[in-house]
């Protein structure tokens, strides 16, 4: 296998001017392992703390009694460290840039402006009764005022949980009573690809289930007339004419929740996971800069929504704690043309691009020539996050994006690790297409055979990491047995990250997905129970089984096996309905993509579901089922073989 892979040198360009070369991250890497303490130590100083730690590092994985904490004598504020604390010598730099769904509409907002745009708008929290400790719901379109949101509530010390624009009323519903928000921060309407999408009216149907919502902030995107309800909904531009333009920043524990970000798993519904001040902040701003090899005129650009965990830490925490130019952008790479995002590039020439393998590879079966037709010159670094990226869209990226000149850095990580953890160092790292490569500083990670014994040397297994870092989700909130359980358990002292991993002979990690119920489409990560609780809350529905297979474009697809009521006939018609029952539930997101009726699934004498052949079935590997003489009734898997779609 080695021996087909491609490996890319690092450029002469990035040996020259890398923050990190070859030796220093070897040196790095070793020192970080050794002494973390010390390690920890000193880069946590790449914060500005109000009263300094003295204690770095106090984290135990051990089995009943999993607590994280960092730096957690010290005290300070994630706001100021992205904003005030740049103003003296960037206060004239443009913080957020902002490119609208319409390629006419554009913004610039220096930090000096967002120092007054974020002290309004926590002023106007705070007027709506936010106070420390509180949670914020904030369910918004691409556009600057969600990151003025994220760091307002940052700044009074409230945590927010953003809500990604595509769920469902329903799905925002859950994750408001999750957390037991009085206030939801939305807008009118939402605009991508030159569609509206009707967030105000989402919430008002959220808010009907969920009845915690005393006040609902709406900032006005596209002036739409929408129903606000008296007593309970202003907008956001009448608050703030009434508040000031400076709020002093809270001073925070370094272990004071920052935010709560709910992520699908393998069981039950979206759990909240909670990420604290000092270490989060440390850890995206850390990884951002080295990662991403950031220099003072980069202009930077994350193609992901705030929604997702990629948005907090790599288009607002990270960038702007390191007092970059982060580009935020409204809209979709095929509106409206598939030329957009080389255009966006070229229009504000952008020097770093991070996307994910999804619209990689729906781009590159658009062809080169919508790439060609764009210079491209401004770019020198390119990244990839979400989900597996293939050889050969790796290799197209790499020659027709990047004219070959552009290192890529795959990273891998997940909305628990806070950023990001297995990736390539673009000055130090020979890539090979496809592989996250290795770790970064202070990172652990281990292959794990099912008996939990650590494999060494090349080697296939679980992906497990041995020690916290300080990105590290703290807890699930309010529900510390669940963290336990859910990461701790499988392998009873070290984190379990879910995926499976190879590691080859020089050390390089490569990501093989999943292993658990969770599916990854177009790096959207889905559980299958959620969808499965979906599809059987539809009257018709008696038993529903979810799993992923091979897509194409979304790199995993939704294969739904669906076994009906009794006299309830199987139609398109109705197949069309559960579609759209699941989209209403959850979100478009969650879409099957494939519905097979099927009158029995295939279930042990216990009951429980194969869900292994279930897998081989959509994954069309029929020759591969196993063994299915231990089936409670063998002859299930004929049918569904025979009527497989
Ligand atoms: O399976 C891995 C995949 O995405 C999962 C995490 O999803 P989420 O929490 O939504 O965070 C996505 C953005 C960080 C992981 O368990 N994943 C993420 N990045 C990669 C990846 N798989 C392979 N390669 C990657 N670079």
């Amino acid at each position: 296998m080695s021996q087909s892979v491609h490996i890319h040198d690092v450029p002469e360009t990035f040996k020259k001017r890398a923050l990190i070369g070859s030796h220093r991250y070897d040196e790095m890497y070793a020192r970080s392992l050794k002494d973390p303490t010390g390690f920890w130590g000193e880069h946590g100083m790449r914060i500005d703390w109000i009263k300094p730690f003295t204690r770095v590092k106090d984290t135990s994985f051990a089995p009943g009694a999993v607590s994280i904490a960092w730096f957690q004598d010290g005290t300070t504020n994630v706001s100021l460290n992205c904003i005030d604390r740049h103003l003296a010598e960037r206060g004239d730099k443009v913080a957020i840039l902002w490119e609208g769904d319409d390629p006419k509409d554009s913004r610039r907002i220096t930090y000096r402006e967002l120092h007054a745009e974020v002290c309004r708008f926590a002023n106007v929290l705070k007027a709506q009764g936010v106070a420390k400790g509180d949670r914020v719901t904030i369910y918004m379109p691409m556009i600057p005022e969600a990151a003025f949101a994220m760091l307002a509530c940052a700044r009074i010390g409230a945590m927010h949980s953003v809500v990604f624009g595509g769920f469902s009323p329903d799905a925002l519903a859950g994750r408001i009573t999750g957390c037991d928000s009085r206030v939801v921060v939305t807008a009118d309407e939402a605009l991508r690809g030159g569609r509206i999408v009707p967030l105000k009216k989402n919430v008002d149907a959220a808010i009907e289930k969920a009845g915690t919502v005393e006040r609902v902030v709406v900032v006005k995107r596209t002036g739409a007339d929408v129903a606000m309800v008296a007593g309970r909904d202003a907008y956001y531009h009448d608050l703030a004419a009434e508040v000031g333009a400076d709020c002093p920043a809270e001073e925070m524990e370094a272990e004071a929740p920052l935010f709560i970000l709910y992520t699908s798993g393998s069981t039950g519904q979206p759990k909240g996971v909670l990420h604290t001040t000092a270490g989060y902040l440390v850890y995206a701003a850390m990884t951002h800069q080295y990662v991403f090899d950031l220099h003072d005129d980069d202009v930077y650009w994350c193609t992901a929504d705030v929604g997702w965990v990629t948005g907090h830490s790599y288009i607002v925490y990270g960038p702007l704690a390191n007092g970059a130019t982060t580009l935020m952008f409204e809209g979709v790479p095929n509106y409206p043309s598939v030329s957009r995002l080389w255009e966006v590039v070229d229009k504000h020439k952008v020097t770093i691009l991070y996307t994910a393998p999804t619209a990689i590879r729906a781009l590159m079966g658009a062809g080169d020539e919508p790439v060609r037709r764009t210079s491209r010159a401004s770019l020198r670094l390119l990244g990839s996050v979400g989900e597996p990226i293939n050889p050969e869209a790796w290799e197209w990226y790499h020659r027709v994006v990047g004219e070959g000149r552009c290192p890529i850095v795959d990273t891998w990580w997940q909305t628990e690790t806070g950023g990001i953890l297995i990736s390539p160092l673009p000055g130090a790292t020979r890539l090979k297409p496809g592989s996250a490569t290795r770790p970064f500083f202070g990172v652990r990670p281990e292959i794990v055979d099912a008996e939990a014994k650590v494999l060494e040397g090349a080697c296939e297994g679980n992906l497990v990491i041995a020690d916290s870092w300080p990105g590290q989700m703290r807890t699930v909130y309010g529900d510390h047995k669940r963290f336990e359980e859910t990461y701790f358990s499988a392998y009873p002292g070290k984190y379990f990250t879910g995926d499976g991993c190879r590691r080859d002979a020089d050390g390089y990690h490569w990501i093989t997905g999943r292993v658990d119920d969770v599916i990854n489409v177009s790096g959207h990560r889905m559980g299958t129970a959620e969808v499965e609780s979906a599809l059987v809350a539809h009257d018709t529905v008696s038993e529903a089984a979810v799993v992923g297979y091979p897509h194409d474009v979304k790199g995993q697809g939704i294969y739904a096996y669906v076994t009906l009521m009794a006299g309830v006939e199987p139609t398109e018609g109705l197949r069309k309905q559960l579609v759209a029952h699941v989209r209403q539930e959850i979100g478009p997101i969650a879409s099957p993509d494939v519905i097979q009726f099927a009158p029995g699934l295939p279930k042990t004498r216990s009951g429980k579901i194969m869900r292994r052949i279930l897998r081989k079935i959509a994954e069309n590997e029929l020759g591969a089922l196993g063994d299915t003489s231990t089936l409670a009734d063998p002859s299930v898997v004929d049918d569904l073989v025979a009527n497989r779609r």
